[in-house]
């Protein structure tokens, strides 16, 4: 059709085009385009180019296919027979608890308490005598050992190729030297300075050489070793993370034939076995795609209504089965602030009408079997990743180990997006007998000092950014940790038809 057909073809129906809309339609073959504009226009009269887009994109959508899940009639799961044992520790989650004005006092006080529980945490390792005050190391003699607590508020490389800190705590601020050197200890001494944060708290052993401390030891609050615990019980958690519902890349047929999994289904006799003994499963953030996260996220959308997103989410979770707890943290894509500590979901996006349904906050602390489990989605792994030499998105426990040993979730302030609060929510006070994150969308386990640290990947396919940054993910890995044995058993659902 040419110019003027296709205006007198709408003018009949008294509707306008705009100029751009007449050119975009030209030679688009026969009127069943201009039927559907008129079919889809509702009471609009004024027909822009981009409604005929947004229109020709909508009917390109291949429908999604219907929440299915098989169940195994013959499932007889162990696990059914145990009552669980979990119980949410305080400051699991945040929703009302924020008194913050987000004023510079509120930063300071937040500060003040993360110098203040670390320096505890410090202490404990190393023992509160023989601390040194930052305010008379002018005074003391040259060569005369000293050891300090602060925060890290600058690191800078000489022009020589030492390190120069400036420690900072309430009493003053210190100027620390760590030289380069082959020799040791102070190689070592050195290694450790260059891995050093901003805003992070450790203290240092060194010695007085006004105006410096040279450095002879950089310490962290780190973790005591611990044997792996294990009990007496005949059951497992099973991890997820990171399954972007919504996105035109959540990998929903696989993420299906796990809950089938889950349901007796397909696993043959050795899969049965361990999937019967899974009492518990923790899903730490990134549960949809969410709407409006990153520019132009709407093209990689097959879902852009959240509601809808975390419908298909309940949909999934009411398949699995009834005696399993399931244990629900936000991530940065999920619909609660962004800032953290996030609260938890609130029940009216998650109609959590169940009670084995537990949603929690970003950070979190539960209690599984007795087992301390830290839920944190892991939003600051890509600082640590970019902070720290030798850190790489395809081992993400290596900069999770990094967190432990400062027992700070978030140690660069800004960035990522912190709120205020007076007391800093981030902190690892507590040493955990478990460590859940995601984020990176690559799994990755370790055991640092008797702590299983799981990363529990992703059950979205490679997106088009991930392609370009040439990181390639490792979704549809189950980890499922047996608690009986303190071993983590994988399944891999994108490779294998039967699992066990
Ligand atoms: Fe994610």
């Amino acid at each position: 059709m040419n110019d003027e057909e296709i205006v007198k073809f709408f003018e009949k129906e008294e509707v306008l085009l705009s100029p751009e809309a007449v050119e975009f339609l030209k030679g688009k073959g026969d009127d069943s385009l201009l039927k559907k504009i008129l079919e889809k226009r509702g009471q609009e009269v004024f027909i822009s180019k981009e409604f005929i887009e947004e229109l020709i994109e909508e009917e390109k959508k291949i429908p999604l296919p219907a929440v299915e899940v098989k169940r195994a009639s013959d499932f007889k799961p162990i696990a059914k027979e145990y009552s669980a044992d979990l119980k949410l520790m305080e400051d699991c989650d945040v929703s009302g608890r924020c008194n913050c004005g987000g004023s510079v006092e509120d930063f300071v006080n937040l500060f003040r308490d993360r110098l203040k529980r670390t320096r505890r945490m410090l202490e404990m390792r190393v023992g509160a005598t023989g601390m040194s005050n930052m305010t008379e190391l002018g005074g003391f003699a040259k060569g005369r050992e000293v050891r300090i607590i602060g925060m890290v508020t600058s690191k800078i490389v000489t022009k020589n190729g030492h390190i120069l800190i400036e420690l900072e705590s309430e009493e003053g601020v210190a100027k620390v030297l760590a030289l380069k050197s082959e020799r040791e200890p102070e190689r070592s001494c050195f290694e450790k300075a260059n891995s050093l944060l901003l805003d992070e708290v450790i203290a240092v052993d060194g010695r007085a050489s006004e105006p410096f401390v040279m450095a002879t030891d950089v310490i962290w609050p780190d973790l005591p070793i611990r044997n792996v615990r294990v009990i007496d019980r005949d059951l497992c958690i099973a991890f997820l993370s990171d399954l972007h519902i919504g996105s035109r890349f959540f990998l929903q047929e696989h993420f299906q034939k796990m809950l089938g999994w889950l349901n007796g289904e397909a696993g043959g006799e050795n899969g049965k076995e361990l999937v019967g003994r899974i009492k518990y499963l923790i899903i730490a953030g990134d549960l949809v795609d969410g709407i409006g996260i990153y520019p132009e996220q709407e093209k990689e959308l097959v879902m852009k209504d959240i509601y809808e997103q975390y419908d298909m989410l309940l949909k999934f979770i009411s398949s699995i089965p009834d005696y399993v707890e399931v244990i629900i943290s936000p991530g940065n894509h999920d619909a609660v602030r962004r800032a953290e500590p996030q609260p938890s979901i609130s029940k009216e996006l998650l109609k959590a009408n169940d009670g084995r349904m537990h949603l929690i906050g970003n950070p979190s602390f539960v209690e599984i079997e007795g087992f301390k489990t830290l839920v944190y989605h892991g939003t600051s792994l890509d600082s640590i990743i970019a902070g720290i030499s030798g850190m790489s998105y395809q081992h993400p426990e290596k900069p999770m180990v990094e967190l432990l040993k400062r027992r700070n979730l978030s140690p660069i302030y800004g960035e990522n997006p912190i709120v205020p609060e007076s007391r800093d929510y981030m902190l690892i006070e507590e040493v955990p007998n478990i460590v859940h994150m995601g984020h990176v969308h690559k799994n990755g386990y370790e055991n640092y000092k008797g702590t299983v640290v799981i990363n529990s990947g992703t059950w979205q396919d490679q997106t088009d950014f991930q392609i370009r940054q040439g990181h390639t993910p490792s979704p549809c890995v189950l980890p499922i940790l047996d608690l009986r044995s303190g071993r983590i058993n994988v399944v891999n659902f994108l490779k294998r038809e039967a699992v066990g």
